[in-house]
């Protein structure tokens, strides 16, 4: 399976999907790193790896569309079979979305469809959830509205405030995106029209 990944930050969920091939645990090749921030630690961690990165700035182009493109295109350039968002911070315009239905994934850290967009461990407070968790989606135009393919939950304690909160689901986030892409490496995981076809999980 030839990924390609798409991270704004720290990239943790990248170092994941690394050290596990480099393990391995997943049979599939990182084929190239991207993001919008040249200074994401995620870029870092790819060239650690051997891992061609690249990173574009949105202020270099005249729209959301024009960057999309530019950056699809490069992307495309490496052959992936998937599309892994992990950490990725900025909205994909519906254009290169629907392009690639099915061929793009997304970890976002809720029990989805709880909790869309930022600052998610907060949201859960705030509404007193009792469980909260990560989940990973296909992409769609909708921000973090595509289908479900798996999820992971966690308790949400008394004591909890959002950091503790976030350090309990990423301990999560990294084992459910690896069981994902092993389903995908697998070939146990496609969607057609809006349905996931779906033949179980381990974590
Ligand atoms: C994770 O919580 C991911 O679910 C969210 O952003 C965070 C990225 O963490 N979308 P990292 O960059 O993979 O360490």
């Amino acid at each position: 399976l030839r990924i390609a990944v798409l991270a704004s930050g720290r990239g943790s969920n990248l170092q994941a999907i690394l050290d596990a091939i480099a393990k391995g645990d997943l049979a599939a090749e990182v084929v190239g790193v991207f993001s919008d921030r040249p200074r994401a630690l995620a870029l870092e961690r790819a060239r650690a790896a051997g891992v061609p990165a690249l990173a574009l700035e949105p202020r270099n182009f005249a729209d959301r569309a024009a960057f999309d493109e530019h950056l699809f295109h490069r992307i495309d350039e490496t052959r992936p079979d998937l599309i892994v968002c992990a950490g990725y911070m900025r909205l994909l315009g519906a254009a290169v979305v629907n392009q690639r239905r099915g061929r793009i994934i997304n970890i976002h850290p809720s029990l989805l469809p709880a909790f869309k967009g930022l600052r998610t461990h907060q949201q859960a407070l705030d509404n007193g959830a009792s469980e909260h968790g990560a989940s990973v989606h296909f992409v769609t135009a909708e921000l973090d509205g595509g289908p479900v393919i798996t999820h992971a939950a966690v308790p949400v304690m008394a004591d909890d405030d959002a950091d503790r909160l976030a350090e309990r689901v990423l301990a999560l986030e990294h084992p459910l995106l690896l069981a994902t892409l092993r389903l995908f490496a697998a070939g146990r995981v496609t969607l057609d029209d809006s349905h996931i076809r779906l033949d179980g999980i381990a974590l």
